[in-house]
């Protein structure tokens, strides 16, 4: 009995679902089934596009019969020539004689390469943008060679905006009643199957379906009706851009497959040992045995994933033969852009881990994020850190460390480098200590190296500030050395304000505390030197701190602010203050003294520069 569904007012449904069938293609299973779509469009010419599979045919002649009811077929449209379109062709040639069938010239030599009956005098040839006009609806062929193979075609409907897709837009899994995917939940339950669709059946093809892709971005198209699968009448973009995502071979999200072919469990050990440490970080793996799932299935999550870590055991001095069969697949896909971690095992000659990279050297843009990592038989100590070391570089690989995970791995280390002290400039830095629990900083400009060995730095800072009451007492400091990237708000709140009247650090997040218990800043600095002061020089306003470095990092490779920069690319130009008031203004920070005569032992209250920085309005 027939089983038709519409799409629109003269657009039906006419296909047919198996989900009876094992493998399809012979090679991907399909446990959910599969459909085999065709379409029917009622106009003033009948016109069907494309056949289905010879398992299904039946209901599909039960269909068309129904829906064409006493009108004869006009056209029949074959835009894919595979026999899982093109099976029942004759059987439609026989029941309406009058049916012309439009295709392009590959097209018609293929159908006579896997049939035998005479079409040549029904065929009406197409190229590319050809239109055949049905009475209301205007149709025009689109050449999509490659998109599965190389004669297909699309078609789009001009009148109602319909792209009839072929094999594009495709999904594994029989309709279940819904012919539409928004009548599902397209993303949970049918998305993995899209992508193993497409990875498998045109994966390779990624230029191609970027062809395509750039011909349909000139087309209006509100409804897609591709040969398996749902058709897309809601949210075409998500599909779409799924699409692009793939034919770009880009990674739809981080997160590492991670798959191993282990003899006796040992390189399987292996593999979980890494996805169980990824996971602690809370990175997405997904684990596979290449000797149980389909290489299909892991195809599939390959291109989902930013990150494949690969576990094989040696076998007959080479790759174990499921984990070959399935880099065999990798490579036959076009598998590009990604990260790889490999892990080998051997218990006389371990040899699989070069085999495999070698391997994947075949492919476009591979990066490979360690050294083959080598077991001997089974996981020891040693390489229990090994695994771990592995997944914390791809952890790294996937979240960068954070500048204040790195300085607190560098001041677990004890870290002193030197580099750090090459950002020293006539620049500007921000001076922080603590006393009492109290933090405070403030904006200094003489940071000097004095010697290396032992590596000393001097620091000269102005009486009046608290964070000099600060360092006279508690003898630490920090200094953290501003980069170009410093907005003026960070002079404003360390420079020109006083930590005696507010806590300069509340609020402010772009702060850290080092092992010293000083604060320093994480951002918009590009180093930090912690000192501890051995020597002090008493000059009248200022005193100079002769200090040890106890711990230097270098944060970012922004380069350090110099005084000239500050003026030329950060400070406000004090133009307003100089239209409205009259008086002094202080050429550091802008600070405008408004009277007659600036005393001449006047300090800016701000920077507390003296009267000889400051310009007379
Ligand atoms: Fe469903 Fe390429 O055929």
């Amino acid at each position: 009995m027939h089983c038709i569904k519409r799409i629109t007012d003269d657009l039906l449904w006419v296909g047919a679902n198996d989900r009876r069938l094992a493998m399809f293609e012979g090679v991907y299973s399909v446990a959910g089934g599969v459909s085999y779509n065709s379409y029917l469009l009622l106009d003033e010419k009948t016109v069907l596009f494309d056949t289905v599979d010879k398992a299904v045919q039946q209901r599909f002649l039960e269909n068309i019969a129904e829906a064409l009811g006493t009108r004869a077929l006009d056209f029949l449209i074959v835009q894919h020539m595979e026999p899982d379109h093109s099976a029942a062709l004759r059987e439609v040639i026989n029941l309406y004689p009058g049916v012309k069938v439009v295709c392009n010239a590959k097209t018609l030599a293929m159908i006579k390469q896997f049939y035998d009956y005479e079409i040549d005098s029904r065929v009406c040839p197409v190229e590319e943008n050809d239109t055949l006009d049905t009475g209301r609806h205007k149709l025009r062929f689109i050449m999509a060679p490659m998109v599965h193979w190389p004669e297909v075609m699309v078609t789009y409907d001009s009148t109602d905006k319909i792209l009839f897709s072929a094999d594009a837009f495709g999904c594994f899994g029989a309709l279940n009643g819904a012919v539409f995917a928004d009548e599902v939940d397209f993303n949970k339950d049918y998305l993995d199957e899209a992508r193993r669709y497409y990875t498998n059946i045109v994966g390779k093809y990624g230029d191609q379906v970027q062809s395509l892709l750039n011909k349909a971005a000139n087309l209006e198209i509100e409804i897609i009706c591709p040969l398996h699968g749902f058709v897309w009448r809601r949210n075409l973009q998500d599909i779409i851009n799924k699409y692009e995502i793939w034919s770009k071979y880009l990674p739809e999200e981080k997160g590492v497959v991670i798959a191993y072919a282990s003899v006796y469990g040992n390189t399987e050990n292996a593999a979980e040992i890494v996805s169980t440490k990824l996971r602690d970080y809370g990175i997405n793996t997904a684990m596979y045995d290449v000797s149980v799932t389909a290489a299909s299935e892991i195809l599939a999550a390959t291109f989902r994933y930013s990150h494949l870590v690969l576990a094989s055991t040696t076998y007959n001095a080479h790759i174990f033969v499921t984990m070959e069969a399935f880099l065999n697949d990798l490579v036959a896909h076009n598998f590009q852009n990604r990260t790889i971690g490999i892990i080998e095992n051997g218990s006389w000659a371990p040899s699989s881990g070069l085999l495999i990279k070698e391997q994947l050297e075949k492919c476009q843009n591979i990066r490979f994020i360690n050294d083959p990592l080598t077991i001997k038989s089974s996981v020891k100590e040693q390489q229990f850190s090994e695994l771990e070391t592995l997944a914390l570089k791809i952890k790294e690989d996937i979240i960068p460390p954070t500048i204040k995970e790195i300085i607190k791995e560098k001041e677990r280390e004890n870290t002193i480098d030197t580099a750090a002290l090459f950002n020293l400039s006539y620049g500007l830095f921000v001076l922080s200590a603590r006393k009492n629990e109290k933090d405070n900083a403030c904006i200094v400009n003489t940071v000097m190296q004095v010697t290396d060995t032992p590596l000393r730095v001097s620091v000269t800072v102005n009486k009046n500030n608290l964070t000099h009451d600060m360092i006279l007492a508690t003898r630490k400091f920090n200094i953290s050395v501003l980069s170009e990237t410093v907005p003026f708000k960070v002079f404003e709140r360390f420079g020109f304000k006083s930590g005696r009247d507010i806590d300069k650090f509340s609020e402010y997040n772009d702060s850290s505390r080092s092992n010293n218990g000083l604060l320093y800043l994480t951002e918009n600095a590009n180093t930090v030197i912690s000192g501890e002061v051995i020597e002090t020089f008493d000059f009248p306003t200022h005193t100079m701190f002769i200090a040890e470095v106890i711990h230097s990092v270098v944060l970012s490779t922004q380069p350090s602010v110099t005084y000239q920069y500050y003026f030329d690319h950060i400070k406000p130009q004090p133009q307003q203050a100089k239209e409205n008031k009259k008086g002094f203004i202080c050429k550091i920070c802008g600070y405008v003294y408004e009277g007659e005569v600036l005393p001449e032992d006047f300090i800016c209250p701000l920077c507390k520069h003296g009267s000889k920085d400051f310009e007379i309005i």
